[in-house]
């Protein structure tokens, strides 16, 4: 099989915060256009843009007031066009992505909505309920939102309810109203016709909610990240959708995608959205939730590989992404949350499938966790009260230089300060520096493409919480541990260390691989 998206490196680009060409503090489509030959050199085969569309930008974009224009923040259509041929140019595919789960209550649907009032075919694109007059302070059932707080508030005119699982800025879509099915095929052909390489779906578990909207257990609340099969999440129903959109995509030249973004219990039910007439890849979320361990990334890795093997879909590999803390900060922060990051990185790099990285992995960076609060914009944040710090921290503007008013990502401050330090974290600073994590990143990317995992078998473990596995290219071993792991065991050029060999043993919290 040689589709591209089996085992390609995809590269997440978070707009707002990668590069901002114009000045004004916000990233966009032409700092996106201006880096491709940073993005070429790094060697990915695809890049994932986070929305950049039409949007108040109460949820980073992920609230759409417009499926089919470019946020003026962002820039304008045509500034898509030139960053999409530039990235042609390149070699580089460009991934949008795809938010049917709710739209911004900006959108002119929800607007019209909220004027035709109840029983109108308006409201019938969304989740409206009346309140009862008997109880008007209770929602018609126990749904929290995401973000926190209920997933109902009331319109304007306190006559209904209306359903957001996220923010109330976030309307959830009908998809038992055959004019939302048709909207988004048209949604997709625009971006397909201009020629997008693929879809990146957000809540792609959403969609279809039960029958009837019935109470959920417990007190109702929801966790995307590590949800549990409810009456609003990973419905079955939600499959009959995709295979509308297969077809749809397959009557594109290209070998274009589908990447679903499905939070589900398991990887059985993860597989469910890959068989072959619905998506391509499905996030594996479950590295992203491990512990620094090697029983725990093995059981996860098992797992993903045996759901998938079975239907001949790719494993879809991430570490990190503009929703969880860095990896990094995740295992424990400073010089051992590097090294160890760098290890799970080559390891990932090493597994059959596809890996995606997240804006800013290549340098190392760290989750910012001591953000002001006047300058946080994630609504996770506002409607927990600050009980959850959310997840700006991950979202901060790249630092490209070692100095600057925003360190090289643009001519002003940006959205969200950079911490001190950040300059010799800096693309500038990284840059042809042997040893640093910009060039390791460089050197994994291109090792891999000249040594194409087929398979994995694992062979004896090495040492205590340590393993080794052959992908049919080359052997991978991994010290997850605190002391260094003798490498007597094992033979053959070593291809690349995620740190350095000293006296045969790989130091804690390292990865190492050698060629066969
Ligand atoms: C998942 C996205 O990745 C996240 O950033 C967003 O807040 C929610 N979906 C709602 O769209």
């Amino acid at each position: 099989m040689t589709n591209w998206w089996r085992d390609a490196v995809i590269y997440q680009v978070y707009p707002r915060s990668f590069a901002d060409a114009n000045g004004d503090g916000m990233g966009d489509l032409a700092g996106v256009r201006d880096r491709m030959p940073y993005l070429a050199k790094l060697g990915v085969d695809a890049i994932w843009l986070s929305p950049f569309y039409t949007s108040p930008q109460n949820d980073g974009g992920y609230d759409v007031a417009d499926y089919r224009d470019v946020d003026p923040r962002f820039g304008t259509l045509e500034d898509f066009d030139a960053m999409r041929e530039a990235a042609h140019e390149a070699g580089i595919r460009i991934i949008v992505d795809l938010v049917p789960n709710h739209s911004s209550s900006e959108h002119a649907w929800f607007k019209a909505a909220l004027a035709a009032g109840p029983g109108s075919a308006e409201r019938a694109r969304y989740h409206f309920r009346d309140v009862d007059p008997a109880k008007p302070d209770t929602p018609p059932n126990n749904w929290q939102s995401v973000f926190g707080g209920p997933a109902w508030s009331k319109t304007p005119d306190g006559k209904q309810w209306y359903l957001h699982l996220f923010d109330s800025t976030q309307p959830d879509l009908n998809w038992d109203n055959p004019e939302v099915h048709a909207e988004f095929h048209s949604i997709l052909r625009f971006w397909l016709d201009r020629g997008a390489d693929g879809f990146r779906i957000d809540v792609a578990h959403g969609m279809v909610k039960a029958e009837g909207l019935p109470d959920t257990g417990g007190d109702g609340s929801i966790e995307m990240i590590g949800t549990t099969q409810a009456p609003f999440f990973d419905q079955d129903g939600v499959h009959e959708i995709y295979r509308t959109w297969r077809p749809i995509i397959e009557e594109y030249e290209g070998d274009r995608i589908f990447v679903a973004e499905a939070w589900t219990d398991s990887a059985e039910r993860r597989a469910l959205y890959l068989r072959p007439d619905e998506l391509h890849q499905a996030f594996n979320f479950d590295l992203v939730l491990a512990p620094f361990s090697a029983a725990d990334f093995r059981k996860a890795i098992d797992a993903e590989i045996a759901n998938n093997a079975g239907i001949g879909a790719p494993c879809t590999w991430v570490l990190s992404n503009h929703d969880v803390h860095r990896h990094v900060t995740r295992y424990g922060d400073g010089p051992i949350g590097l090294a160890r990051a760098k290890a799970a990185t080559q390891l990932l790099f090493a597994l059959p499938g596809v890996v995606y990285v997240y804006q800013g992995e290549e340098l190392g960076l760290n989750e910012v966790l001591d953000l002001p609060d006047e300058v946080r914009q994630d609504p996770t944040f506002f409607r927990t009260n600050g009980e959850q710090i959310g997840r700006d921290g991950c979202r901060v503007p790249i630092p490209w230089k070692t100095e600057g008013p925003s360190l090289g990502f643009g001519d002003a401050e940006g959205w969200l300060p950079q911490p001190e330090g950040w300059g010799a974290l800096s693309v500038e600073a990284q840059d042809g520096v042997e040893g640093s994590t910009l060039e390791f990143y460089r050197k994994v990317i291109a090792l891999r493409k000249e040594h194409k995992a087929t398979g994995l078998t694992w062979l004896d473990e090495p040492g205590e919480n340590a393993f080794a596995f052959d992908n049919g290219a080359l052997v991978c071993v991994v010290n997850f541990s605190d002391e260094p792991l003798a490498l007597d065991a094992f033979e053959g050029e070593v291809l690349l260390s995620s740190a350095e060999i000293v006296e045969g043993r790989l130091p804690a919290g390292s990865a190492v691989w050698f060629a066969k």
